[in-house]
């Protein structure tokens, strides 16, 4: 195994990283730069942008730079967000980036098969992205949140780690966006 630090906002970065790993099978991007919730009226746009230049244009630096090193059968797997189809206030430019995250799976589909592209929706995932909330509130919240799902919780990291596997193990699955949000959209 081997790790390499990137700045997913700087092409150059992401070419040196491709350019050092060579051939390779699977890319899954999960560089975390959605926009923050915050109302429309007062945006601040720069800091909007910011994210988006890791969390949309990351990506496509990252496709550009690993397209032709993926090896045959191999596969793209992006990462969009339950507010794609369910936002809440506040979350606008949110939906649009995760929005954006799944047109971009259905157009790479089709222009880099027979590479397969596809998509993870995550519903609430208990990871590091929380961290900065005391625990007790981030508990309540947790709580909160999957008081909001069928399935009574928020989501392990290991679940979407599951349907990543899933989407680079199944040959017949291409320009598709597997939601993995306990049903929530459904709630
Ligand atoms: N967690 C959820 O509830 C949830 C729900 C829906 C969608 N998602 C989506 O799932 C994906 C993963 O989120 P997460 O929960 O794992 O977020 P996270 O815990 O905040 O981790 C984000 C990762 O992105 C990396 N990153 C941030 N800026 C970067 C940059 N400029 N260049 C390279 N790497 C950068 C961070 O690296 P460092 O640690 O080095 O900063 C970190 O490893 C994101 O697209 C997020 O929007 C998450």
């Amino acid at each position: 195994m081997d790790a390499v630090r990137v700045d997913a906002t700087r092409e150059s970065d992401i070419a040196a990283l491709f350019e050092r790993v060579g051939e390779f099978d699977h890319l899954v991007y999960t560089a975390n730069g959605a926009p923050r919730p915050q109302p429309i009226a007062g945006v601040d746009i720069d800091q909007a942008r910011r994210g988006l230049d890791v969390y949309l244009w990351g990506v496509v630096a990252s496709v550009k730079h690993a397209v032709t090193r993926i090896r045959a059968g191999g596969t793209i797997a992006l990462t969009s967000g339950m507010m794609a189809v369910r936002p809440t206030p506040g979350g606008a430019l949110g939906a649009a980036g995760a929005a954006a995250i799944e047109g971009l799976v259905r157009g790479l589909a089709v222009e880099l098969a027979p590479v397969r592209v596809n998509a993870v929706r995550p519903g609430t995932v208990r990871t590091p992205m929380y961290d900065a909330i005391p625990e007790a509130q981030r508990e309540a919240m947790f709580a909160q949140l999957a008081e909001g799902t069928l399935t009574g919780r928020v989501s392990e990291p290991e679940q979407i780690a599951a349907a990543h596997l899933y989407l680079m193990g199944n040959p017949y699955v291409t320009g598709t966006v597997l939601a993995v949000d306990g049903g929530s959209v459904l709630k």
